[in-house]
């Protein structure tokens, strides 16, 4: 009987559960009530008086081995289908790796842009992205022939199937903030206003139908335009390095007077190109009006920022598109 347990024990040593077929065949080979374990232990009243307690003992190991093998495997066939981690004898075993996500370009870039906004006492606001022609047009000073108003830019949303004169827009730039602000708050006013806005232009390169701005607005008494040239210039200094190149240059905005455009050389020394990445101004006494703000005693500057432009700068990214896109391969290089 000696030997039979020795050779059980080795067998059960090597008997392989690698599935739950195999760990069945295993129970009811050694464990069940008519396996080879039990038999055994059943026969220890035919072995002889002085050596019954002997094999009492060495039975009960062979149990106790049959069983564990039995409650291990089980566990780790268990484990495998919820990929709950499994307790293993080899300590050395590399832990599987973790891929850590990282923040897309733009959310960088938003991100950064209003930490220095922020440093420079402004608070955060925000408005809807569905607006009604008078915050996104007629407040900002829009004349109602204005061609920005036309379909060629803006995406219209008709909520009156027979009226047509109540419908609202996707918001083209996120200056109708600027209107929701003042309507609701009295200066000093110092804020950004972060958001999506949409234009229905040709995709390229350069431009897609929806892009991201960050609105600034100062209203105080006595805001003065030399005020929001040293703000653009610590802007692009902080994003850029003290280093950048930027030239200002006048524009037209029917919300501002006078309106201006900051650019920031894109490439290398000699080579390269200006990019647009901020339109801003004096805030016109009409927009003012509009809001019940009285244009003697107040004045303001606004300025509006193209966020993917500052990016593609940033990162050297040369195709706006590649922003949309949500290609891993493009997106893990920003960790
Ligand atoms: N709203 C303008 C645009 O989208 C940008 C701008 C904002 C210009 C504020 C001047 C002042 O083009």
């Amino acid at each position: 009987m000696n030997n039979d347990i020795e050779t059980v024990e080795q067998e059960i040593k090597g008997f392989k559960i690698s599935n739950t077929d195999e760990l069945e065949a295993f129970r009811l080979k050694y464990l069940s009530r008519n396996g080879l374990i039990p038999e055994l232990l059943s026969n220890i009243g035919k072995a002889p008086r002085e050596q019954r307690a002997e094999l009492g003992k060495k039975l009960n190991a062979l149990k106790n081995l049959a069983q564990n093998k039995f409650e291990n495997a089980q566990q780790k066939l268990q484990s495998k289908g919820t990929g709950e981690i499994v307790a293993t004898d080899d300590i050395t075993l590399q832990a599987p790796s973790m891929p850590l996500g990282s923040y897309h370009p733009i959310t960088q870039s938003l991100n950064e842009i209003k930490s220095i906004f922020l440093r420079l006492g402004f608070t955060i606001a925000d408005g809807p992205e569905l607006e009604d022609d008078f915050h996104n047009f007629t407040a900002l000073n829009f004349p109602p022939e204005h061609p920005a108003r036309d379909m060629q830019d803006t995406f219209f949303i008709r909520k009156n199937v027979d009226n047509p004169h109540d419908d609202l827009v996707l918001r083209t730039h996120t200056s109708p903030v600027q209107i929701r602000l003042m309507e609701n708050e009295k200066p000093p006013i110092r804020a950004i206003m972060p958001g999506r806005v949409y234009r229905n232009e040709s995709i390229t390169a350069k431009s897609y139908c929806l892009f991201h701005q960050v609105e600034a607005l100062y209203v105080d008494e006595h805001v003065s335009l030399a005020e929001l040239k040293e703000t653009l210039i610590i802007l692009a200094k902080m994003m850029y390095g003290p280093d950048v190149k930027y030239r200002l240059r006048p524009s037209f905005f029917p919300f501002t007077e006078p309106s201006l455009e900051m650019d920031v050389w894109w490439g290398s020394k000699d080579e390269g190109q200006w990019l647009e990445i901020l339109g801003a101004g004096m805030v016109d006494p009409n927009v003012l009006k509009a809001v019940n703000i009285d244009p003697e005693k107040y004045s303001g500057y606004a300025v509006g920022i193209g966020v993917e432009r500052i990016a593609l700068l940033k990162y050297q990214i040369n195709d706006i598109r590649l922003l949309y896109d949500n290609d891993l391969r493009f997106l893990n290089q920003f960790k």
